[in-house]
């Protein structure tokens, strides 16, 4: 054969072995570009370099994890990318024991920057986090280091987190900031629930995410929702343990933006120390809004506070701030929650005497203390304005 026609030939037999089934893009199997899945070696590298071909390729390339454990790095998959970019993770990532390895990273697994995303595979992320709980100082102190999180999503867009499970993560297991465009559906976030800082998905920063049909139990809030967020949806999730749906926490940091357009429908909870929440800090000068939040169609089953506004929010044993809080809460709507409390004031609605809240709604409100025969109750403090109506059970106190 002439060397033009074998260069022909090599050139399609090496492109047709290079695309998976189905008509998807070219495979970039991070075996061919060296990774090892004997659970020790680090594979940080063969990662980053099936990335960089992949995002160098337009279409819609896959970096292909086969089946196997992978010790992995902390590492920065970036874009922007020529192409829709895919990660099919079959097998396990495992991060490096404790903290040495990231020396100043707070992520493990990192997105950033990238415009056309899909993770996906069936594969799981485990964060190894029992090796680094004992060194986190946050749930004493104030001014503490994060631990890492395992899956950051930094300034992404139009990116879908599905069908993969994080477990054990060393501080949160998914964090999306300044992002649009967020689909999170399909996934299993997992660690004990006493695990510290575990939440299953934080928001900040970002708009239009949604987290869907998903299963979080862990040691901190299972979904929270934090400054400069606007149109979220959360559905379809379960959470328990862990400590609820949360909004916040809020008004401790400088140039925090306002929380609009959030919906939480169609959720269980259960086991959790709370249910749906807004938390925020005494203090705080900046006065940001909180507004335009629904949760709708909770079921809720042994919660300790299913229903919680909480604007003198501190997890120490005490706080020095006296101010009262700065941020601003209107229009929240509760509806048709409904099932256990595990403590006697089911709903408590406890804002700041500097902006009481405003425009609140409950209707249709069922919760039952855990004790028969004992009723439930809701407290309020400083709600400027609110309307009640349908079944209410414990009876409004707004
Ligand atoms: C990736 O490479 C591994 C090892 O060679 C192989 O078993 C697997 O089938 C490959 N996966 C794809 C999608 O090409
Ligand atoms: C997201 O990417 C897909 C695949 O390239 C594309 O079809 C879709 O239009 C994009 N969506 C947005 C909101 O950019
Ligand atoms: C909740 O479920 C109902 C009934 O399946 C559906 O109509 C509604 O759109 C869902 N809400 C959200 C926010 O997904």
């Amino acid at each position: 054969m002439p060397p033009r026609l074998a260069a022909l030939a090599l050139l399609l037999l090496s492109t047709a072995t290079c695309f998976a089934d189905g008509g998807a893009g070219p495979v970039f199997n991070v075996t061919d570009f060296g990774a090892v899945a004997d659970g020790r070696t680090d594979n940080s590298k063969a990662f980053l370099r099936a990335w960089m071909k992949a995002c160098a390729t337009p279409g819609r390339p896959a970096v292909v994890v086969p089946g196997g454990s992978y010790l992995l790095h902390p590492l920065v998959f970036r874009g922007p990318c020529r192409g829709y970019m895919e990660m099919h993770v079959g097998g396990v990532l495992r991060a490096p024991p404790g903290l040495g390895a990231f020396r100043d990273c707070r992520e493990w697994v990192y997105f950033a920057g990238v415009d056309g995303l899909l993770v996906t595979g069936g594969g799981t992320f485990d964060g190894r986090g029992a090796t680094a709980w004992p060194l986190n100082e946050c749930t004493k102190k104030r001014d503490c280091r994060f631990l890492p999180v395992s899956i950051k999503l930094g300034h992404v867009r139009n990116a879908t987190l599905t069908g993969v499970t994080s477990v054990d993560s060393k501080s949160f297991h998914v964090t999306v900031a300044g992002s649009q465009d967020v689909r999170i559906h399909g996934v299993r976030l997992r660690a004990p629930r006493d695990s510290p800082n575990t939440d299953g998905v934080h928001i900040q920063g970002s708009s239009n995410v949604r987290v869907t049909d998903s299963a979080v139990a862990t040691g901190d809030d299972c979904v929270s929702i934090g400054s400069g967020t606007s149109d979220v949806v959360v559905s379809g999730v379960s959470c328990g343990p862990g400590h609820g749906i949360s909004v916040g926490s809020l008004g401790r940091n400088p140039g925090e933006e306002d929380v609009r357009r959030l919906r939480v429908a169609n959720c269980t909870i259960s086991g959790t120390t709370n249910g749906v929440r807004i938390k925020t800090w005494r203090g705080g000068s900046r006065p940001t809004a909180v507004s335009g939040l629904v949760f709708q169609d909770i079921v809720m089953s042994r919660v300790r506070n299913p229903i919680i506004i909480d604007q003198e929010y501190c997890p120490y044993a005490s706080c020095r701030e006296q101010r009262p809080s700065a941020v601003r809460i209107s229009d929240v709507k509760f509806i048709n929650i409904r099932g256990v409390s595990a403590t006697q004031v089911a709903v408590k609605l406890s804002c700041s005497e500097a902006s009481p809240c405003s425009r609140l709604e409950l209707r249709d409100i069922d919760l039952r203390y855990v004790k028969r025969g004992v009723d439930t109750q809701s407290q309020c403090a400083h709600v400027a304005g609110g309307v009640a109506g349908g079944k209410l059970v414990p009876p409004s106190c707004m």
